[in-house]
Order: structure tokens, then sequence, then C-alpha cells
């Protein structure tokens, strides 16, 4: 029989999907999968105090619930830069890496819509958020504060068979058995990705500040601390209307970009001689008022002790920075709080709710021609992840992250 061009058409259209899906070629129902998935993925095992190693590792099965994600890019966060040196958790050998992103490339066929509900396809971009297994009652509409200090993380996982358990790596298994969650964030771009997880925490702490029945449109506002976090609590609080912010810091570099992010002025600490000297050039900053709001975002626990002289009578903070124990700050109690009714709430990281938040804020914020992508100033391929660590712990540009080729 002769083979027409129809024919010859077909068989090489066939060989062509059996190259991009081999499950196309043998006849059996795979998972869905964009194809091309290599045998192998990489991972940056940190197996060392301050030493990655790349290894390399089968690919693993994608279960029924599972996702396999391409990863496209990771921040670097302060928490990395801790394990990285001192492996405060004891996690070593650990896969890290909890900021990334990256596009899913095969599904279980049970794994259909993300944690807010959305529908999810291969092809798709997601972050995740925490890991809820021991704790069913955490849920996306729990509005009641139930934030998720205590749920495991992947980018902090023990390591296991899988390997495939951080965003510092070329692939990663989110587990539908491990209790995960993730969001479809297709309609974000990379950089405003690798921003989700540090925005959600400013997201959160002004969720917080609200509580307090102080924050108002364009309440007079102070942020104290123009790291990464003191900047992007300025964008959120500009997205909100609020625009009588000043921004304190002692460097000038990080002033100027405040105000490029939403700051109307700034105050450099470094200029005034002890608290009540900086409080009153707060005061004169804000023509003659104190603010009625602070957010103290730099881990300082001088700085912490300062930030009541910026307050008025009635005013509130919201204590954000120490994410980790930095020691004990001397207030004092008289004058400080009970003589001028402060209302003091502190936070600690996010809801799922707040993640979603995120994603709109990131929308508004590129919307109001906030400059967000220029927080991150450095960006390291996967095989330099010592040198991306190196570059955070020296405290060089704001947001290191890692960008896959
Ligand atoms: N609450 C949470 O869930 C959460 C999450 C992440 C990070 N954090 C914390 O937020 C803090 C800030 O994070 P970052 O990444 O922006 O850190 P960073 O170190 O980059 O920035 C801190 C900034 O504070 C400034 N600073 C220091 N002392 C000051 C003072 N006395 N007055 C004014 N400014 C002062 C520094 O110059 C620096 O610019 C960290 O301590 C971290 O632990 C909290
Ligand atoms: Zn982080």
């Amino acid at each position: 029989m002769a083979v027409n061009e129809r024919d010859i058409e077909a068989i090489v259209k066939s060989i062509l999907d059996g190259m991009r899906d081999p499950s196309a070629l043998a006849g059996i129902t795979a998972p869905a999968s964009s194809g091309d998935i290599p045998k192998t993925a990489h991972v940056a095992m940190l197996t060392d105090l301050k030493h990655f190693e790349i290894k390399e590792y089968p690919m693993p099965e994608v279960g029924d619930d599972d996702i396999l994600v391409k990863v496209e890019g990771c921040g670097v966060c302060g928490t990395d830069a801790h394990e990285y040196k001192v492996d405060p958790f004891g996690l070593i050998p650990v896969a890290l890496g909890h900021e990334g992103t990256g596009e899913i490339v095969k599904m279980g066929k049970n794994v259909k819509k993300d944690s807010a509900g959305k529908d999810v396809k291969v092809g798709d971009k997601i972050v995740t958020c925490m890991i809820f297994k021991d704790n069913p009652d955490i849920t996306m509409y729990d509005l009641n504060k139930q934030n998720v200090g205590g749920a495991d993380v992947y980018g902090l996982l023990p390591d296991d068979d899988c390997h495939l358990n951080g965003w510092f790596a070329d692939y990663i298994l989110i587990r539908g058995a491990l209790g995960s969650t993730f969001f479809n964030v297709s309609d974000l771009d990379l950089d405003s990705r690798i921003l989700i997880e540090p925005c959600a925490v400013l997201i959160h702490a002004v969720e917080r500040a609200k509580t307090t029945g102080i924050l108002r449109f364009n309440s007079r506002v102070v942020v104290q601390g123009c790291g990464p976090i003191g900047l992007i609590c300025i964008a959120v609080l500009r997205t909100m209307g609020i625009e009588n912010i000043v921004a304190v810091d002692g460097n000038e570099q990080r002033l100027e970009f405040a105000k490029r992010l939403g700051a109307e002025k700034s105050v450099n600490f470094m200029n005034y001689k002890g608290a009540e000297e900086l409080g009153a050039a707060v005061e004169a900053t804000f023509d003659g008022h104190l603010a009625d709001f602070a957010f103290p975002c730099t881990g300082n626990p001088k700085a912490h002790a300062n930030i009541y002289k910026m307050i008025r009578n009635g005013g509130g903070l919201c204590e954000l920075g120490f994410f980790i124990n930095g020691g004990d700050a001397t207030i004092n109690p008289h004058f400080d709080l009970c003589a001028k009714e402060i209302t003091l709430v502190g936070s600690w990281v996010y809801t799922l709710r707040d993640y979603v938040t995120t994603f709109d804020f990131l929308k508004r914020a590129q919307a109001i021609g906030l400059p967000m992508k220029e927080l991150i100033t450095h960006k390291f391929p996967l095989e330099e992840i010592n040198e991306a660590l190196e570059t955070n712990l020296a405290m060089k540009g704001l947001k290191i992250a890692i960008v896959n080729k």
C-alpha cells in the first residue's frame, strides 16, 4: 500500500507527540504533563555550614495528588542566610528556598484547584504557602487570626527520599499528602512572584495594625527601618491610600528608595543624639505632629526603645521586626505606654488569606507605578548559590534572588 502525504504527516505528528510525551506513544494514561521533563533534577543541597552542593537526583514519580514544578526563581530570605551560617534548626543536609515560584510541568489526576479554589493546569505558574498537615483548622477563610507560625514550609523540610523539597533547585515536587497549600499566580510576572512571600509579611502586619482602629486613611505613619521589610511596608501603606509616611533609617540610599516606594519624607537617625532628639525630628518632619501609628521594621532592640518617642498620645504601633531573637529592649512603661495610652500589636508571618491579598497588592502597586521590582537588586543562577548567600550575608543590595536559566 502506498503511503500518501497525509499519512506521512500523521506519522510525523505522532512521532513528534511521542517525543514530547512518551506516554502518548505507549498508549497509557499518565498524569497531565507538558513533556520534555528530564530524567534527573538538580537541587542546591546545604551539606555543611556555608556550603551548598548541586546534587543530581532521579526525577520522582508524580502521585495522584502531586504537582511537579519547574522552578523559575526563588528569593533568598534572612532565614536561609541564618540556616546557611549556623543551622539553628539542625536541618543539614537540607534543600532550602521558600520564596520560590515556577511552572507546573506535570500533575496528578486529583489536582484540579489551588488553595483559593482557582483552577490549575499544566503550564500555570504557582507559589507554595505553608504545609498544614497537623492543623486542619487553619483554612483559607479563617480570618480569626490563625497565622501560620507553627506550620512547615517547602524549603525548610528535613531531607527525604524525594529530595526535591526546596525551591533552590530546578524542580520541586509539591505533595498533596503532606498537606501542601499552593496558589495559581499565572497573572503575575516572575519578579512579582518572587516578592510574594516577603510582601505577605507586610499585608499581615497592616491587617494586625488595622485591628487597633488607629490606622486610617492618610494617618501619619512612621516606618522605622528601610530594609526590604520596611520598604515593602511603605509600598503597602501607599497602595492603601496612606501618603503621610516618614521613613527612618541610617542609610541614605535606602531612604531615597523609600521615597520612590511611597514615603513622603525621611529622617536619618544617625544625625540625632538620643531618642528624645530623634522623636523631635520626626515630629518636625510631620509639620509639628507626632505619628498616629508606627511600624518598627529593624529587629534592633534600641530602635524598639526609640519608637515610642515618635508616636502621639493615643497612637499605636505594630512591632514586626523580631523574627529572630534580637535581645531585650528597655522602655519606660510609665512614659512610653501608660501615660500615652499606646496600643501595641505584634505581627508574625501571615495567613493563607493574606497571600491572596498580596497578589492584589502587587498588581495595585504596579498600577500606581511603585518600582517594586527594583527591590530585587541581585540575581544569581542556581550554580552560584554560595555567592548569592554570601552577598546576602555581606548585606549588599536589598533582595537577592536565584533565577534559573
Ligand atoms: N514578623 C515577621 O513575620 C517577619 C518576617 C520577616 C522578617 N522579619 C524581620 O524584619 C526585620 C527587617 O527585615 P529586613 O529584611 O528588612 O532587614 P534588614 O536588616 O535588611 O533591614 C533593617 C534596616 O533597619 C535599619 N536600622 C537598624 N537600626 C535602626 C534604627 N535604630 N533606626 C532606624 N533604622 C534602623 C538598618 O539600617 C536596615 O536598613 C528583620 O529583623 C526580620 O527578622 C519579620
Ligand atoms: Zn522568608
